[in-house]
């Protein structure tokens, strides 16, 4: 543990990622300002899960609040990683969708509305394949539209994490906040393993999926903007200054060529050690000219 904060001061922070997904995103706003939109009580759910034998969820796994953070308009979206592993289905990514839309509309018209994404996903939901995959082709076209108006950040806190097509969408969003618990990946282990056998990819090796798909390796990668611990108050203060920072001047997916020379200086011919990439990485530029690498006194990750 780091010495910046006394024990005591560690045991009494609240955990984000304890929180469930309608607890989280209600924690974000400014006090009474939320309001849930699409609710449980509005039944809207999958049509297709009852087909297969799966009993559906009232709220599809996906909860959209609209109210202000930082007295400035936002919406979040979270989605409840305990529901079918938080995958992306037909009905939640129309509510992410649809959500991202309005906040879009209403920045168009003079009314700036930022979107937080809490991503707790292991991508398309594997039941509604098809029908999933065309909902994250809308997802990252709306992100796309409102990010040009406000600002859209993705938060990836854990347990689940976030991969398939919906780690394209946080690529896409403006900021990415991760906390070292969180994992974020196109292809998750258990991906990897089916395909490629267990000599490629063990995902029964913890260490080994923390240590590519970490929060903290991320971060170290440039992949991340913020990695904050997992502390509630922490976490609501990031959002709320990402938000009034606005718009990021040039969007980490417009920085194609910087990211392809990484890749290209990548030596592929033998296993890195992920310590070794940590090292690397972290001697190569932030990619938005913005080090938001926690300090001592405020966000230091506790190793
Ligand atoms: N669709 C439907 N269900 C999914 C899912 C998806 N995309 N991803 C995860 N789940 C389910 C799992 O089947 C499991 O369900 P169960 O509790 O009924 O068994 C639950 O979510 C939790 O997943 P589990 O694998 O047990 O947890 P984990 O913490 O060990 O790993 C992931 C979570 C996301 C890393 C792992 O499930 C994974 O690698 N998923 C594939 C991710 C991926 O490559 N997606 C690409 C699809 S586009």
């Amino acid at each position: 543990m780091s010495s910046a904060i006394s024990s005591r001061e560690y045991l009494q922070r609240r955990s984000f990622i304890e929180l469930d997904a309608r607890t989280r995103a209600k924690s974000l706003f400014d006090s009474r300002t939320d309001r849930e939109l699409a609710g449980p009580f509005d039944r809207i759910e999958s049509p297709w899960l009852p087909l297969q034998g799966v009993t559906p969820q009232a709220d599809d796994g996906c909860i959209v609040m609209r109210g202000t953070i930082g007295g400035r308009q936002a919406v979040v979206i979270a989605f409840d990683g305990a529901f079918q592993g938080g995958g992306i289905g037909e009905v939640s990514g129309a509510k992410l969708t649809s959500a991202l839309d309005l906040a879009c509309r209403d920045s168009q018209e003079g009314k700036p509305t930022s979107a937080v994404l809490l991503l707790e996903t292991g991508g398309v939901r594997l039941q509604e394949a098809n029908l999933g995959l065309a909902a994250v082709a809308e997802i990252i076209s709306s992100i796309i539209a409102l990010r040009q108006y406000a600002p859209v950040i993705s938060v990836i806190a854990g347990p689940i994490g976030c991969f398939g097509g919906m780690s394209l969408a946080a690529g896409v969003s403006s900021y990415i906040v991760m906390t070292p618990e969180g994992r974020l990946g196109l292809n998750g282990p258990e991906v990897i393993e089916e395909e490629s056998g267990v000599e490629e990819f063990d995902a029964s090796d913890r260490s080994l999926i923390w240590s590519i798909y970490g929060g903290q390796q991320r971060y170290n990668q440039g992949l991340v903007d913020v990695l904050v611990d997992d502390d509630a108050n922490q976490m609501i203060e990031t959002v709320r200054d990402l938000i009034a920072q606005g718009i990021p001047e040039v969007h980490r997916s417009q920085q194609v060529d910087l990211y392809r020379s990484r890749i290209t200086a990548l030596d592929t011919s033998t296993q890195w050690d992920p310590a070794v990439v940590l090292w690397s990485a972290a001697s190569l530029a932030r990619p938005t000219g913005r080090d938001q690498r926690p300090t001592d006194d405020k966000k230091e990750h506790h190793q």
